[in-house]
């Protein structure tokens, strides 16, 4: 890519299981426009961020219930997010994958629930730590047998693939370009993805570096997203590379 093309880049918050002050959020927030920012609160608390679409700011949640409705206790429906105005959900995130031992099959059936609807599916993937060969093989291998098995019979033109290795996920170790690189390109040639996230550990030191990888279309952002300093912060150093702005 040329230096003087500016790409689209989201920025992603996802608050997990933390509960974030709406009102001080949005005033920490200030009057950037917000037109490539999505923020995924804990369910309870999609209403309170309700006003930040008033700044162009798009809402997404973090998981939906594989049952359309009906007698299963403690789940949330396709059904519930759409009457909220969701527009973004959030599919098959490691935590999700190893605290509740989500299948490749569980994931394929909300995948193509959500594709029912206007919801796009933020699907995320990614690989551990291998004892046994060089990780950048077991991360291709991870994430083919991922998205083979989950993307059956799912709109792959409708969807976001988040790379995130778990290794990275809240352990401040960012994954090199040269792997991030690898790795997304990899994903785009082998399957008709368009957006490619990256995430684990993003933060506003490593953003520019992670911005300037050809294949990431933009980032998924755990622990920093909480505060919304560090997501103007996040989108101003995105603005910078946009338009060649030295920071
Ligand atoms: P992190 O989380 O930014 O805290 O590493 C990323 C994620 O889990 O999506």
């Amino acid at each position: 890519m040329g230096s003087d093309m500016k790409k689209d880049f989201l920025l992603v918050g996802n608050f997990k299981n933390n509960m974030v002050d709406a009102k001080q959020y949005q005033s920490n927030l200030g009057d950037m426009e917000q037109k490539m920012v999505i923020l995924c609160p804990n369910f309870c608390q999609i209403e309170s961020f309700e006003s930040l679409r008033q700044k162009g700011i798009r809402l997404g949640a973090q998981d939906v219930s594989q049952f359309e409705n009906g007698s299963h206790t403690g789940e949330i429906s396709v059904d519930a997010l759409t009457k909220n105005h969701i527009e973004f959900c959030i599919v098959g995130h490691s935590e999700r994958r190893n605290d509740f031992a989500e299948s490749d099959n569980l994931i394929n059936q909300k995948l193509k629930l959500l594709q029912k609807t206007e919801i796009i599916p933020i699907l995320c993937v990614g690989e551990g730590v291998s004892d046994s060969m060089p990780q950048i093989e077991w991360a291709k291998q991870t994430v083919f047998e991922q998205l083979s098995a989950e993307l059956k019979n799912v709109d792959q033109a409708k969807l976001i693939v988040a790379y995130e290795p778990v290794w990275a996920i809240g352990t401040g170790k960012v994954a090199d370009n040269q792997h991030i690189s690898e790795i997304c390109a990899y994903i785009k040639k082998t399957f008709d993805i368009k957006t490619i996230l990256y995430g684990g550990s993003v933060n506003q030191d490593n953003l520019k570096e992670i911005y300037k990888i050809d294949f990431v279309d933009g980032v998924l952002v755990g622990k920093a997203s909480l505060d919304a300093k560090n997501m103007v912060a996040m989108q101003q150093k995105i603005c910078n590379e946009q338009f060649n702005i030295d920071n």
